[in-house]
Parts: structure tokens; sequence; C-alpha cells
């Protein structure tokens, strides 16, 4: 049986995050906290900092000021050695899907199977197709990226990032690009892994149907700081203007998402 939510161990802590880029203040006092089995949407304007959390957690770059545990442990000071086993445990599934072109599928997804692991032939194999085949793509493995449509090369990153079978997978911007049709599989695709893997995630997005699809906490960053953090009923009427606005924003630009009686209508997520 799945353990009650508050039951879960904490995966990531953020507290008091603080990023400028020169002069340039970007993230100014975030704070966020996710379980295991549980995934955050963070939304915001574009600008806003979201990518910019997103490579503070994978470790990619370090905060100015504040503390990021990642299972338990504080990474903002270790050293790149010392980060390497922490890197291990997160998936990153970056905007574009920023594959090799001139790997093969199977190289790109058994590439971090190769540098971390000293996986036989035979076992990289088996876990390349399994993963193809769980993100919907099997047999695919002999094709180059640029055979791929956007939303294939999408699901591939998303095969590689789950390789090592990470505890966390950080996801930036994944349906962005895609057509409507792609969107939602991607969608469903990440809400898949969270059902059957209880998969942990951060979710980077500006598609408020897919947030609203596949979160327990909806993040809202602005100016700097998450001045909202709720779940996607609660985020919908929130007494932000900011997010308001938001939300207006996303109300206008689809049809198929409206508020009614009792919860969040999204159409598409079950809708072939
Ligand atoms: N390495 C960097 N050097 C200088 N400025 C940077 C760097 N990375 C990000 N920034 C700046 O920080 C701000 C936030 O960028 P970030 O990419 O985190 O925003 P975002 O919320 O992901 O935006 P989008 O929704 O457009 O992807 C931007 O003004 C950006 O120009
Ligand atoms: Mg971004």
């Amino acid at each position: 049986m799945v353990e009650p939510m508050s039951e879960q161990p904490e995966i990531l802590r953020i507290q008091g995050i603080h990023k400028a880029f020169n002069a340039h203040r970007v993230l100014a006092g975030i704070d966020l906290s996710l379980r295991a089995c549980e995934t955050v949407s963070v939304l915001g304007g574009s600008g806003s900092g979201k990518t910019t959390l997103l490579r503070l957690i994978a470790g990619l770059i370090t905060p100015d000021r504040g503390q990021i545990f990642l299972f338990g442990q504080d990474i903002v000071p270790l050293t790149e050695r010392e980060l390497v086993p922490v890197r291990r445990r997160i998936g990153v599934v970056f905007q574009g899907a920023a594959l090799f072109d001139s790997l093969s599928v199977y190289e790109n997804i058994a590439f971090p199977l190769r540098l971390h692991t000293r996986t036989s032939e035979q076992e990289i194999r088996a876990r390349v197709a399994e993963l193809l085949k769980r993100v919907g793509l099997p047999g695919i493995e002999g094709q180059l990226p640029a055979e791929l449509s956007g939303g294939m090369k999408k699901r591939v990153g998303i095969a590689r990032a789950l390789a090592l079978q990470p505890e966390v997978v950080l996801f930036d911007e994944p349906t962005a690009g895609l057509d409507p049709k792609n969107a939602r599989t991607i969608c469903q695709l990440i809400a898949q892994l969270r059902r059957d893997l209880c998969e942990t995630s951060v979710v980077v997005t500006h598609d408020l149907q897919c947030a609203f699809a596949i979160s327990d906490q909806i993040a809202f960053v602005h100016q700097g700081e998450i001045i909202e953090v709720a779940s996607p009923e609660a985020f919908l009427h929130s007494s932000r203007p900011e997010a308001q606005i938001f939300v207006n924003g996303a109300f206008e630009q689809t049809s198929r998402l409206r508020p009614v009686e009792g919860g969040i209508s999204w159409n598409s997520v079950e809708a072939a």
C-alpha cells in the first residue's frame, strides 16, 4: 500500500535561496519542499527564474545564499566531486530534449549507464528496450534524433533521464513547442510515471493544463519569490492577483480548461 503523502520522506527542501547574475537579482528567498512520490509544478512568467531554480536543484549552479537539501544533505557546499553521487540520483529532462544529434536513440539512452555504471552491453540493451517501451516508443533504438518528431525526442529525453532510476526527476518545459496532442502525450506520460514508479518530480512549465493534471502542488514564482504554493484546485482560486492574472491568461489561450463546481475540468487528459 502506498503510504500517505505526509509520511513519505522529504526528498527536497529549499530554504532561503537567493541567486543573482551580475547585478540582476533573479531569485530572492525561495522556499520549497517536496516529499517522495509528489509532483510539484513551478509556474511563473517568462524570465521569472524557473529554469534557474531547476539548475540550482540539479547542482549545475550554486546559489548566492540559502540551502538546498536533497535526500537530507545540503548540496550547496559540495564540491564537483562530491556532487557526482547526488547527481546520479537526479534525472533531468532539459528543455528541447538536448539529445546528442550524432548518437542513435540507443546510444543516447545508454549514455548515462555507460558513464555512471559498469552495466554489461546485454543489460544495457535490455534496459534501453524497457525504457523505450515505458515511454511508448518500443523498437526505435536504431534511429537518429534528426529522424524523430519533437514529441518523440522529448520522450527519448525522458527515457534517458530515467535510465539510472533517479529518485527525483526535474522537467524543464516538457510540453513546450509541442502541438496539443503531443503535449498531452508527454503530460500523460509524466502522470503515468508518478502512478507506476512513484516518481518524485519538479516540473517547470507554462502549461497550466498539464500542471493541473499531474501536480500535488503548484508553486508560483513571481519577482524572484514563490508567492503561492497550493493544490491545483486552491491555486485556481488564489487570492494573489499575480496568480489570478496568470490563470486567466491561460484560460484565454484555451477553452479546454475550466473551473467547474467542486473541481477542475480538464478534458484533454482523458480524451484521445
Ligand atoms: N547564466 C546566466 N547569466 C546571466 N543571466 C542569466 C543566466 N541564466 C539566467 N539568467 C537570467 O535570469 C533570468 C531568469 O532566467 P530563467 O531562464 O531562469 O527564467 P525562466 O523563468 O526559466 O524563463 P522562461 O519561462 O522564458 O524559460 C532571466 O532574466 C535570464 O536572462
Ligand atoms: Mg526556462
